[in-house]
């Protein structure tokens, strides 16, 4: 069946099985790469999304869940010549060792920072805590985000 998916602001149609998880339209139709296959099983976070500007795992969300919705991929954040204040701070903190969980942290950080401009450590702490990272690089990441708020702040 055809299925219309919002996808970074732009309406687009698959066909697909309306139980397909989203991060397989998303990975392998669209090529939208960002959102990664970790656990496929709501555990990791490596695949999070923004739907309707909340954070959540595209590995168990199937199309049909968010025919109607607002789906937003680190693809749709910033660009290389002008990355969002959250890629620009995870630069500048080196907050990546492999790098495959980093893109779906930075979706879960997008949803903290949307709803608490001004987070402390520990909002954070507890904002990223369902998103693993295998290489322990959550120091850096946490201090990525804190910058990314001050970031924010100035702009
Ligand atoms: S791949 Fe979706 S939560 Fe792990
Ligand atoms: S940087 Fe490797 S899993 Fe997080």
């Amino acid at each position: 069946m055809a299925v219309n998916l919002k996808v970074n602001g732009a309406t687009r149609s698959v066909n697909a099985e309306a139980d397909t998880p989203l991060l397989y339209v998303l990975r392998n139709d669209f090529e939208l790469n960002g959102a990664k296959f970790g656990c496929g099983l709501a555990q990791c976070g490596a695949c999070t999304v923004l739907i309707d500007g909340r954070a959540a795992r595209s590995c168990v969300v199937t199309i049909d869940a968010v025919s109607g919705s607002e789906i937003t991929t680190i693809e749709g954040l910033g660009t290389i010549e002008n990355p969002h204040p959250l890629q620009r701070a995870f630069m500048e903190e080196q907050a990546a060792q492999c790098g495959y969980c980093i893109n779906g942290m930075t979706m879960a950080a997008k949803e903290i920072l949307d709803r608490n401009p001004k987070p402390t450590e520990q909002d954070v702490r507890q904002g990223l805590a369902a998103n693993l990272c295998r290489c322990g690089t959550h120091g850096r990441i946490i201090r990525a985000v804190l910058r990314a708020a001050q970031l924010m702040g100035r702009t």
